[in-house]
């Protein structure tokens, strides 16, 4: 989690190699209050970089390495493609056009369900509260924006860092759909984890409030929520959805207001 990687902040520091975005380096040094560098050999006994490259935002532990790419999901996304996705089925309203509507992605992570929706057609405002997490999730947006065939999905994408379970009751206008995704729990040994969710796990604080985060989407009023679950997981926030749709894996919780 962030917040406790952050109170060791001589830990952290951000290396900047040739290629990179220096202004976007420094500034993220100096918003997380971690020491900026541009000499590898200073980065040795640091327990997390933020290396910035001409590919990039990475963050780096341990072996591990979290890195943003929409690009890798084109076989779901191209010919029509996408609207065979759980998510995208879920999300639909019957006889509208996604590009009339508007969707928030109140946990947004790395931002992949949202390139879905984007793909779809939606204008996505994506909320992500961890300042790192965020950091890269901005960074692989804008590096999408350059891809050919991706670039008009990434421009109905807007990233703000900010939690949702305060932003979302500020709303002005009551979006039509909120997808929302929070950390499913850890599964004891489970291979299911992925190495990037494994990577998230580390920065995410857990989630302890998913009810406060229900009762924040609820409050926005929007025309549906969408809840991204375990197959076999409890409701959130023990809001029972008007109907789901599940996966082998997955389950889409739909709330309709
Ligand atoms: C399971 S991940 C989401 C993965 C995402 N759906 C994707 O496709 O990449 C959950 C993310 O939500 C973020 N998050 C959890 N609670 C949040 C909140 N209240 N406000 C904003 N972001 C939140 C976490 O920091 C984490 O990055």
């Amino acid at each position: 989690m962030t917040e406790s990687i952050l109170k060791e902040p001589d830990k952290v520091k951000v290396l900047f190699e040739k290629g990179g975005e220096r202004g976007s380096a420094e500034k993220l040094a100096k918003t997380l209050g971690v020491e900026f560098t541009e000499d590898p050999a200073a980065v040795k006994d640091a327990g997390i970089v933020l290396r910035y490259g001409k590919d990039g935002l990475y963050f780096e532990s341990e072996g591990q390495i979290l890195h943003g790419d929409l690009s890798k999901l084109r076989q779901r996304l191209e010919k029509g493609r996408v609207d065979h996705e759980l998510l995208v089925k879920a999300a639909k309203f019957k006889g509208e056009k996604p590009e009339d509507l508007t969707a928030v992605d109140a946990t947004a992570g790395l931002g992949e369900d949202s390139v879905l929706l984007a793909f779809a057609g939606f204008k996505v405002t994506l909320y992500e509260r961890d300042p790192i997490i965020c950091a890269l999730l901005k960074d692989t947006v804008r590096r999408a924006l350059k891809v050919q065939w991706l670039s008009d999905a990434a421009k109905r994408m807007k990233v703000v860092e900010g939690d949702s379970i305060t932003e979302l009751p500020k709303l002005a206008d009551p979006p039509d759909l909120i997808l929302l995704d929070p950390m499913f729990p850890a599964k004891k040994n489970s291979g299911l984890v992925k190495k990037k969710f494994q990577m998230i796990y580390l920065l995410e604080r857990q989630s302890s409030d998913e009810g406060d985060l229900m009762q924040a989407a609820l409050s926005a009023h929007p025309r549906k929520i969408v809840v991204k679950r375990p197959a076999d997981g409890p409701f959130l926030g023990g809001i029972k959805p008007g109907y789901s749709l599940s996966g082998k894996t997955i389950r889409y919780d739909c709330i309709v207001r």
